[in-house]
């Protein structure tokens, strides 16, 4: 982290599964920040859910969607962010959430995530072949991306609270920095 950095938003990223929305929604009402989840402002925009964005318009179409999303942030106060699993793939969304937001990474083993996630049908890039697989693979191809956050919060064995509590404690931290 550099100290020109002003950080007012809290960015959640992470594979799918590992709780960015449920500790997103814990921690922003703990801090009386708006809670927005770039999945949700995307189908809102769309007019279509996430599956049906990838089935028929396709995969890049959804990465453009994110993109658009991201840009829009910047101009965002007070919000904690959830984003997409996929979204800090793209250095340019990782870079633009950096200047804005302390950048939290909620990470999760791929059984932990295959545990959360099997019971769920609305997540196309898990549709195909044997998911647990999917999920190895995934994950190893985004490694790399995570672990440019500011900080990585391992979600094994935590509540949602815990790790809520964990990712607060951080934000007060990089606040008293960064302010
Ligand atoms: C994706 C994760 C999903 C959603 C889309 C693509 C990914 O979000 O953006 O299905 O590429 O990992 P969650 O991480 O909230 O499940």
């Amino acid at each position: 982290m550099t100290g020109t950095r002003s950080i007012h938003n809290l960015a959640l990223i992470g594979f799918m599964g590992t709780g960015k929305s449920s500790v997103g929604r814990v921690v922003a009402d703990i801090l009386h920040f708006t809670f927005l989840d770039t999945d949700h402002v995307i189908e809102a925009r769309a007019g279509k859910a996430i599956s049906d964005i990838f089935a028929q318009d396709g995969e890049p179409v959804f990465r453009q969607w994110e993109r658009r999303v991201v840009e829009e942030l910047t101009r965002r106060t007070r919000t904690v962010i959830a984003t997409g699993g996929g979204l800090p793939a793209d250095e340019t969304n990782l870079a633009s959430l950096k200047t804005h937001a302390l950048v939290i990474c909620l990470w999760a083993s791929p059984e932990a995530v295959w545990e959360r996630v099997r019971g769920q049908d609305h997540r196309p890039l898990l549709k195909e072949g044997d998911p647990l697989t999917r999920i190895r693979e995934l994950l190893a191809a985004r490694e790399p991306f995570y672990r440019q956050a500011d900080v990585l919060v391992n979600t094994g064995m935590r509540s949602v609270r815990e790790v809520a509590q964990h990712v607060l404690h951080q934000f007060h931290m990089a606040q008293s920095v960064h302010q």
